[in-house]
């Protein structure tokens, strides 16, 4: 079974890592690659792929919403979202998903009930690409409302409008004053991420004991918001849950065999440890 990631550039990734490791535990046949494709190059890839074979693809930055327009099929969810990240080959005809949303949810369930989740006040940070997934995740799972703040306050209004539930579109500021009514804080921008590892959306040393402070960054694994909210007592998530269960979700559609998540979640933690 062929399988690879495309992106631009894509020598960080450690998609390869992970599937080459889910491969061999499985005892299934096969190699997981990172090809670097650049945009020009996009359309002609797909077709590359598609004649040699492969079984499947996961799609990354920056091809994430232009790779639609070269895919057969596209799944609903991934659709609403315009964004694909993981895209299975079958017959020679490419289908489209989008599993970082779930991925995320499935990283949550580790730390959250069912229940707990569903109660919760929500405030999601960002309202980006990724903030769109996990929100569209959240209200299918049936959260009551989603409250979203961003530094452009319109494209929170206008991804809280998009949600099948209610909502509230904030800016970072007030969302900072309030950030004490909030059970469950996401920070899905890239405030954070190596190498601006000083800084964060918000000052989350304002969350209520107790809260969840969940970052979908894993470089660093500890970010400075999951500090400060650490030093609230609040509890914290980091992002490696989230990239291992998006990548379960792909591997499960392309082998129909379920990884070990929890020994990846613990390998991929020692690896970026070292980094
Ligand atoms: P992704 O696909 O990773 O979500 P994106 O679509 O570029 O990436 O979205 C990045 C998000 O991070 C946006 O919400 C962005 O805010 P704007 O909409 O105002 O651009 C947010 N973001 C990026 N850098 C930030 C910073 N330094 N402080 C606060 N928010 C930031």
């Amino acid at each position: 079974m062929k399988l690879a990631v495309i992106g631009y550039p894509i020598r960080h990734s450690k998609s390869p890592y992970m599937h080459n490791i889910w491969l061999e535990a499985l005892n299934i046949e096969g190699q997981y690659e990172a090809i670097e494709v650049s945009p020009e190059q996009l359309e002609h890839q797909v077709k590359v792929l598609k004649e040699e074979e492969y079984s499947g693809f996961n799609v990354t930055i920056p091809h994430k919403e232009s790779i639609i327009q070269y895919l057969d099929e596209v799944d609903h969810s991934a659709e609403v979202l315009g964004a694909v990240n993981t895209v299975v080959i079958k017959n020679g005809k490419c289908t489209g998903y989008n599993t970082d949303g779930q991925g995320f949810l499935q990283s949550l369930s580790a730390v959250r009930t069912e229940v707990d989740i569903k109660q919760a006040q929500i405030l999601l940070l960002g309202a980006g690409g990724a903030a769109k997934g996990i929100a569209g995740a959240l209200a299918s799972f049936g959260v009551r409302k989603i409250s979203i703040a961003n530094r452009t306050p319109s494209k929170a209004e206008a991804l809280v409008k998009a949600q099948k539930v209610p909502g509230e579109g904030l800016d970072l500021q007030t969302a900072q004053e309030r950030l004490n009514e909030f059970d469950i804080v996401i920070n899905t921008t890239s405030s954070g991420m190596y190498p601006n590892v000083d800084a964060a959306p918000v000052d989350s040393s304002f969350m209520k004991k107790g809260a969840l402070a969940a970052d979908i960054i894993y470089n660093p694994l500890r970010t400075q918001f999951l500090k400060q909210a650490e030093s609230a007592e609040a509890d914290t998530l980091n992002g490696i849950g989230m990239f291992v269960w998006q990548g379960a979700l792909a591997f499960e559609k392309w082998t129909l065999q379920q990884p070990d998540t929890a020994d990846m979640i613990n390998k991929m933690t020692a690896l970026m440890k070292q980094e």
